[in-house]
């Protein structure tokens, strides 16, 4: 599984608060959770320490603030392997934080944006991206986001995109991969109504590059510019906290294919190392 490629991840750390709780508190009211964890997260984050532990050498470009939840996060990357040389320390702006109250099949999430993270995308060079074989982009389709995947798009790097619910089309143009999950694909302009192959397929051929769209339960599908499509099914659980499922899913998925497995082998690889994290509470990648 080490073979060691060399992976580039920008976007967002974040220090998460996981509250597992079946009801949302309404106003004046009190709800008790049945499981409480705190503990560096953040997708950027979470995605570069499941590439690390799937075998790649990962670089995080990303940003904390100079406080005691930043250097948190910061050791908790290094304790996994990840490259921090990097993360921008904000010294003007808190580091980033998510509460998440989550339900196992359900997950609500109020995020607070800190430590600026198009500072950390600025600041990368020529060099830094020439170093990889492979740069991973989560986040908004920033114009600084935009300037890294271009110098890697020119130095023939392949590139791939997580969209989590935005038009990344922009970035995505071209070989690599396109991730999302099947209701974010959903809601993409021209998408096909109920028709998550058909609208994989049609963004697969328009980008010239692969698409990938988890199902939950159901597993996930792979579409690709010639026009195939390859599903691959998993095994049906009850989450207990869904934090961190599709980062996993896609540092599976981006190691699988930057080591040159099918389709198949890589969903796989996804899709297993996201039930090893929905199953548990803050559960890392
Ligand atoms: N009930 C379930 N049983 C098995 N696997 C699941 C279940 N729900 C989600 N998964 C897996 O978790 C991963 C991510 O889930 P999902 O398709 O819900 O994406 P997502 O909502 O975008 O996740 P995230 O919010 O973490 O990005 C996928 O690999 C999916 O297969
Ligand atoms: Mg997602």
């Amino acid at each position: 599984m080490t073979d060691g490629r060399r992976v580039l991840v920008l976007g967002g750390t974040n220090f998460d608060i996981i509250v597992r709780a079946e009801d949302f508190p309404r106003e004046h009211e009190k709800v008790r959770g049945d499981a409480c964890e705190a503990r560096p997260g953040g997708s950027a984050a979470n995605t570069a320490l499941g590439l690390a532990r799937q075998g790649c050498q990962v670089r995080l470009v990303s940003a904390v603030g100079d406080d005691a939840l930043g250097r948190l996060c910061l050791d908790d990357l290094r304790d996994g392997g990840v490259d921090t040389a990097l993360v921008r320390v904000d010294t003007s702006l808190r580091t980033s934080m998510a509460i998440v109250i989550s339900s196992g099949t359900g997950k609500r999430m109020m995020t607070f944006a800190g430590a600026d993270r198009d500072q950390a995308f600025r600041a990368v060079t020529e060099p830094d991206v020439a170093a990889v074989d492979h740069v991973h982009v989560v986040g908004e389709p920033t114009s600084e986001l935009g300037r890294v995947v271009a110098l890697a798009r020119r130095a023939g790097r392949t590139v791939s995109v997580e969209w989590n619910g935005r038009d990344m089309s922009r970035l995505a143009e071209g070989p690599g991969l396109n991730l999302m999950n099947a209701d974010e694909a959903g809601r993409l302009p021209g998408a096909l109504p109920d028709d998550a192959a058909g609208t994989a397929r049609r963004y697969a051929k328009r980008l010239s590059g692969e698409v990938i769209l988890t199902q939950g339960a159901e597993g996930a599908l792979w579409a690709s510019p010639s026009g195939a499509v390859v599903r691959e099914p998993t095994t049906a659980v009850e989450p207990v906290d869904r934090t961190g499922g599709g980062d996993a899913f896609n540092a599976g998925v981006v190691a699988g294919w930057l080591s040159g497995e099918p389709p198949s082998a890589c969903m796989r690889r996804g899709l297993d190392a996201a039930l090893h994290v929905i199953t548990k509470i803050g559960a890392h990648p």
